[in-house]
């Protein structure tokens, strides 16, 4: 049986002090047991955050982390250091990370190794832009994501993994993927998991929507065969449209 997922990706959002608040808000609510909650706050916020939610079913996220294990790389964080301070996930290739910071493919599926090792489990984001979109091209390009990235781990690491799709198109602009068009490429990535790995590899690979998923469209999103929760962007910074998300399965 897959997981059920919600997870919460802050982004740069929040000082330090509000981010505990947001924290303990999380907490003080109920949520089914069949879901897995995460929140993933900004570096600065995992130490506090991981202390308040530590008597919780909540689990704590990083938004990245680096490739290296220690040593002279100014600004960095290593997989261990998230360890150390309570995480069990780590987004791994947000469009912000590859657009922004320039993260190539390459550089992702090291990231994604360096997080197995210690214990990590990776939250993988792949999607198309809006041109992409528009030509048409989305399934092979999300193909090539794939091929470039994941395809490349052995089966006992690719086990560890969970898939995150995300069209670009739909992040923070408040125009989401239809079900139905979340739906076909869910479908698509399970399917070619199949082909490239094997049956039981896709059918037990948990891939989450994310893009302006929110508390009033969550419902319809994840009643689709294929979608097995989200990563949630905007709505996660409100805790009672974070639980009421967590809760539309
Ligand atoms: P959004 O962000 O929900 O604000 O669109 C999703 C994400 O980027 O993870």
């Amino acid at each position: 049986m897959r997981k059920k997922i919600v997870a919460g990706n802050w982004k740069m959002n929040t000082l330090p002090s509000q981010g505990l608040t947001l924290a303990e808000d999380i907490v003080r609510q109920s949520f089914s047991d069949q879901t897995e909650l995460i929140v993933a706050p900004p570096h600065t916020h995992l130490f506090s955050v991981s202390k308040a939610i530590a008597n919780s079913r909540v689990k704590l996220s990083a938004q990245n982390l680096s490739n290296e294990n220690f040593g002279a790389y100014t600004g960095e964080v290593s997989a261990e250091m998230l360890v150390e301070l309570g995480c069990s996930y780590c987004i791994i290739g947000h469009s912000e990370r590859r657009q922004y910071h320039h993260e190539t493919d390459e550089i992702l599926l090291k990231k994604t190794i360096k997080a197995i090792e210690v214990g990590l489990t990776p939250i993988f984001c792949i999607g198309e832009s809006l041109e992409i979109r528009e030509n048409n091209t989305y399934l092979a390009y999300i193909s090539k994501q794939l091929d470039q990235s994941l395809l490349k781990l052995s089966r006992n690491q690719m086990e560890k993994v969970l898939i995150a799709y995300e069209p670009i198109w739909a992040i923070g602009t408040g125009k989401t993927a239809s079900p139905q068009q979340a739906q076909e490429i869910h479908a698509y990535i399970r399917q070619y998991l199949s082909t490239h790995f094997d049956v039981q590899i896709a059918e037990n690979t948990s891939i989450l929507y994310g893009g302006s998923c929110n508390a009033q469209n969550a419902k319809e999103l994840f009643s689709q065969i294929d979608i097995d929760g989200g990563l949630i962007g905007g709505a996660s910074l409100k805790a009672n449209d974070f639980i009421t998300i967590a809760n539309s399965f």
